[in-house]
């Protein structure tokens, strides 16, 4: 490579997932999937890329996601699109597009998707990460904001990771009741402007609520000793909060209330929840969600209200291996096939397809190499048996079984092997699949 040329790399913050990492995507999809549709969710998947007003109009023009992080750019027809940042716009704007208020509702969705924000990049926190996300859209009623936590508590279950989070609840009441807080907030921060931070100065005005969850020493100092919600919850915003809470202790889901959760968006009403690392706390939260009764109406639809949450899947890998975790590797090679000589090789080919066919995982050394690098080689690969084929074998009709770990070997009639490599591999071990009946 000549000195000058720089090295490719992905852009900042942006990352391969290499397959090892895959085989906890693979794992943590089948476990979503699983839950999900034993629950009645149905997958969907809207775009990548949405004009940016679906998320000007439903995120909130104030929020650190549409004011700094959002990936826009105009296409060659002058119109603003952007990169989504967030799923749960998409959804309900895809809920409107197609007419989904004539399904039963409510409608449950779900997905498991890549999202883009121009955040500042650090341990779990990418500019295009995976989150795996549950909207439940068309109906308001706590049992719904119930499941929805639940849900999420049965995937942490099934990951291995639930012990490692705690739920933290708060109920942000109705756009109503929150005007009378707002202007709470805005009298108690009269005169504390100069103790803000840059960012929460701004949001006085626009978005006091946001001052709550600030992360900055003096702004958090500041906060924990603003005027608290409860005092201006609507007698309904109470019941819904209780009867939440009610309904988390009956499934047996432990939960923190914390007053100071708003929550980054601004779409929600009433419950908000994280799950926070019992670690590292509200940092690098691994999940959130929360009710957003108003938001179907706001994007142009008839009033509809809904429910929801996120999990970033990086963030669920990283709690998978900190506990230590370890998942199933399907991509472990069983056989490796060395040939020596254009017979062998030719003999070699519908010999790998049928092995491949039973279900055996089979990899074949079809290149140029010795035998000697052809076996150093199903070394690197780790497989427990090679077969190996060259010109003697081939006037024989045998083919040699060599077992890897003894480091024995012996002859096998050509028309058996097949069935003696099923055998060696055990039945249960073959990766075997009817089409149409495949499990996702
Ligand atoms: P969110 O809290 O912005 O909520 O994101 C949900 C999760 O996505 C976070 O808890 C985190 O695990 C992951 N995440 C967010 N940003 C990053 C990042 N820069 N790098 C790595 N992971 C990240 C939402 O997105 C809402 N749409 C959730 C929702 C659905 N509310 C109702 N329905």
């Amino acid at each position: 490579m000549a000195d000058d040329m720089q090295k490719l790399q992905t852009p900042q913050g942006i990352h391969d997932i290499l397959p090892r990492d895959h085989e906890y995507f693979t794992f943590i999809k089948k476990v979503v999937r699983h839950r999900c549709r034993q629950a009645g969710f149905r997958r969907i998947t809207t775009p990548i890329l949405e004009y940016t007003e679906v998320f000007d109009r439903s995120i909130g023009e104030d929020t650190d996601i549409v004011s700094k992080e959002m990936y826009t750019f105009t296409d060659r027809s002058g119109r603003s699109l952007t990169l989504k940042p967030e799923g749960t716009a998409g959804a309900v704007r895809s809920y409107i597009q197609h007419g989904m208020k004539e399904l039963p509702q409510p409608v449950e969705l779900y997905y498991i998707e890549p999202h883009f924000r121009y955040d500042r990049p650090q341990k779990g926190r990418y500019r295009m990460f995976w989150q795996i996300g549950v909207e439940i859209i068309g109906e308001s009623d706590p049992a719904l904001d119930v499941q929805c936590i639940f849900l999420a508590w049965k995937f942490f279950k099934d990951l291995g990771v639930a012990d490692r989070f705690t739920l933290q609840l708060n109920n942000i009441g109705s756009q109503k009741s929150r005007a009378k807080y707002k202007e709470a907030l805005v009298n108690y921060y009269m005169g504390k402007e100069r103790n803000l931070c840059e960012d929460c100065q701004r949001r006085l005005q626009s978005n006091p609520l946001r001052l709550l969850d600030c992360k900055i020493e003096d702004c958090r100092i500041l906060a924990q000793l603003a005027p608290k919600f409860d005092q201006y919850r609507s007698e309904e915003d109470a019941a819904f909060h209780k009867t939440v809470k009610e309904f988390l202790t009956e499934v047996g889901i432990e939960y923190t209330e914390n007053d100071q959760l708003v929550r980054g968006l601004d779409y929600y009403t009433q419950t908000v929840f994280e799950f926070w690392d019992k670690e590292t706390h509200g940092q690098n939260a691994v999940g959130g969600g929360g009710r957003y009764d108003g938001l179907v109406e706001q994007m142009g639809g008839e009033p509809t209200p809904g429910v929801g949450f996120a999990l970033g899947i990086e963030r669920l890998i990283m709690h998978m291996k900190a506990a230590g975790v370890i998942v199933p590797s399907k991509d472990e090679v069983h056989i490796f096939v060395a040939q020596l000589g254009d017979e062998a090789k030719k003999k070699c080919l519908l010999l790998i397809d049928e092995l491949r066919e039973r279900g055996v995982r089979t990899v074949g050394a079809l290149g140029k190499g010795s035998m000697k690098a052809q076996l150093r080689l199903a070394d690197k690969f780790a497989v427990p048996y090679c077969l190996i084929l060259g010109a003697t074998e081939v006037r024989e009709k045998v083919i040699i079984v060599r077992d890897m770990a003894k480091g024995v070997q012996r002859a096998v009639p050509m028309n058996k092997v097949v069935d003696e490599v099923v055998k060696l591999i055990g039945k249960e071990n073959l990766d075997t699949y009817t089409p149409g009946e495949i499990s996702f």
